[in-house]
Parts: structure tokens; sequence; C-alpha cells
């Protein structure tokens, strides 16, 4: 089988592309990056002799590059995306481009040269707005609430159109909030530690008590796996682990792992649009398709501390935003 994965330098996308090549090593991967923020192309050093593995700088929205390079494959995973919502607010129209048309471009490039070809969506749980209470299941409607999630809500309804319309083999995964290793230092998990590292600020927006659901990215990636292999045409899954925390919650460990103060907790003026808890019923993942996180909270949330404690040399490059701009949305775009 050989498989196009967009936006495989970034952070979800080489632990994906790594779990590919380990578990099926028949498998040949295509990875396509446009080198945009949150790729580092030291994300997959490891791989980048295997002959199974194939690096191409490109953008999912050129049409031409997207037809040549799908009518080799005989699956698309759409990884790529603008990820950081604070971005989305400082300059919506990237996340337009790149999120919605981005797809867009992916599915008419299928449709036109390699209608067979399956397409498994990397979406969010964002696209579901705010949980006051209970679990979004994937029959709730999306109602984001920010350019970000906005953007990957279109761009999920695109795709379902193109399964109903042109009869498309598509999938969407709709996963929770991941950490691990190779996260850009601008998310929460990789930014509190390098700015403790430091002896900086930690800005939490509002009280800190919004809530999200965490994964590991390791049993993300396996989940998308799973979909990719199993997963009904037209069908939207849900991905989640069970471990809703509050950001607090989140920075308190963390200080307490490094043995630094709770007094570097600073309260910034929570951004617009900010939903206070995301939570996700995964049910139908677990039941149809028997996956099931791997991972245990706690134990991962400090092997992923350790990890940048080790490879300092990874996120230094990546710091210097971290420590000047901790809230981007209020400096109307970082680049
Ligand atoms: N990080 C999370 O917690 C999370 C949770 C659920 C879903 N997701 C989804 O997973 C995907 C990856 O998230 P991530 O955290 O790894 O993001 P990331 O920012 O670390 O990586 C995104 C990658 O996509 C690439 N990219 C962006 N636009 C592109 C384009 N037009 N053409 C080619 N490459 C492009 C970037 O260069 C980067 O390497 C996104 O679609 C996101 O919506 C992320």
């Amino acid at each position: 089988m050989k498989v196009l994965v967009t936006g495989g330098l970034g952070f979800i996308g080489s632990n994906f592309c790594r779990y590919m090549l380990e578990k099926h090593p028949d498998y040949e991967l295509i990875n396509v990056d446009k080198v945009g923020i949150g790729a580092n192309p030291a994300n997959l050093h490891d791989i980048e002799n295997d002959s199974r593995y194939t690096f191409i700088k490109g953008d999912i929205c050129n049409p031409q590059l997207m037809s040549r390079l799908i009518h080799q494959v005989d699956a698309v995973v759409n990884i790529a995306a603008e990820t950081h919502v604070d971005r989305s607010i400082a300059d919506p129209n990237m996340f337009l481009q790149n999120n919605t048309l981005g797809t867009f471009t992916i599915l008419e490039a299928i449709r036109r040269h390699n209608h067979k070809a399956r397409l498994l969506q990397v979406s969010t749980d964002e696209v579901y707005g705010e949980a006051i209470e209970g679990s979004f299941t994937e029959e709730t409607p999306p109602r984001p609430s920010n350019p970000y999630s906005a953007s990957k809500a279109a761009a999920d309804m695109f795709v379902l159109s193109y399964h109903r319309t042109y009869g498309l083999n598509v999938s969407i995964t709709r996963c929770t909030n991941n950490f691990g290793p190779y996260q850009l230092p601008e998310k929460l998990i990789p930014k509190t530690v390098i700015r403790a590292l430091r002896d900086l600020p930690l800005p939490i927006y509002g009280k800190g008590t919004n809530i999200r659901d965490w994964i590991y990215v390791g049993d993300h990636c396996e989940a998308i796996g799973t979909v990719l292999e199993k997963g009904k045409p037209g069908e939207i899954y849900n991905v989640s682990a069970s471990n809703e925390k509050t950001n607090i919650d989140i920075v308190k460990t963390i200080l307490a792992q490094l043995k630094k103060p709770e007094s570097l907790i600073t309260f910034v003026e929570d951004r617009p649009g900010h939903d206070i808890r995301y939570s996700l019923d995964s049910s139908k993942l677990r039941r149809e398709l028997g996956w099931m996180p791997k991972a245990t909270f706690e134990q991962v949330l400090q092997s992923t501390v350790e990890w940048y404690l080790k490879n300092e040399h990874w996120w230094t490059p990546f710091a210097t935003d971290v420590i000047l701009h901790p809230t981007p949305w209020k400096l109307g775009g970082l680049r």
C-alpha cells in the first residue's frame, strides 16, 4: 500500500509517519509538507534515509502537485493544517486557505485523477464547539467557535459532501487535544516546560479553568491507522482517551515535576471565543473498530516532559516566539 501523508513534518504528522513505517513494513509513504509554521524537518531525521519514505516540499493548495501525487497512491491521510487557535484569531484567512481550500484541492484531485483512492481526513473535537455538559457524539452538529475550528468544520463538510455526491471513499477522525514528543513549543505543554525552565511567567488564559480532554499522540496515531484500514466510507469517528483536565491542573503538574514554583503562573485576559470545555464520546471507534487508548495519562505526561528536557536542541530554534510572545492573538499576527 502506498500512502500520501500531508503535513508529515508537523507534530502529529511526524509521529504518524514513524508509527506507520513501524507498524506496516510493506507500506510506502510520501510525505508532502510546505514546511510552514508547525513543521520541523528534524522531526523525521531518523527515517529520512528509509527507502520506503519520500519527502516532498509542497503545498496541498497546489492542484497540479496534488493531482500528480494522488495519481500515485492508494490512500491519502490529510494531516496538514494551520493549527493554532490564537493565530487563527490574528489571521483567519490563512486558516481558510490551508485548512478548507487545501482539503478541497485534495478532494478535487481524488475526484478527477484517482477516484478509488481512500481519504482519511484528520479533524478535531473543536468543530463541535464548547461542551457545557455531557460529551459530543459523531451525530452532534458542528458549532465551531473560532476561525480555526470553522475552517476545519468547513473542510469536514466538503469531505462528507464528496462522499455523498461523488462516492469518494472518505472517513473523518475528530480527536481531542494531543500531547507528546515533537509538539511545536507554542502549545500549552511544551510552552509550559520551556518557559518554566527559564523561570519565565506562565500566562494562563482567564482563570485556567478551561477543560481539555487529553490524549497521547501515539494513541491518536493508532486511531488514524485503524480508521484508515477499517473505517467505513462516509463515517466520522471521534477519538478520545477520557482524560479531562483543566489547564491550570496541567500546568501545576508540570511545575511539580520540574520542581518550579507555582508563583510563575500569571493569569492573563481570556482570548475571544475561548471554549470552556471539550469532551468527546469515542465509543463508536472502540465498539466498531476495536481501538482503545493504551497510554496512562500521568505516565505519558511525565515522559513527555522528560522528552522536552532531553531534547533542548530540538526545540531551541523554535523557542524565541514562545518566550517573547506568549499570547499571539493580541499581536495581529506574528509572521
Ligand atoms: N494538536 C492537536 O491537539 C490536534 C488535535 C486534534 C486534531 N488535530 C489536527 O491534526 C492535524 C495536525 O495537527 P498538529 O498539531 O500536528 O499541527 P502542526 O502545526 O504541528 O503541523 C501541521 C503541519 O502541516 C503543514 N502544513 C500546513 N499547511 C500546509 C499546506 N497548505 N500544505 C502542506 N503542508 C501544510 C505544516 O507545515 C506542519 O508541518 C491538524 O489537521 C489538526 O487540526 C490536532
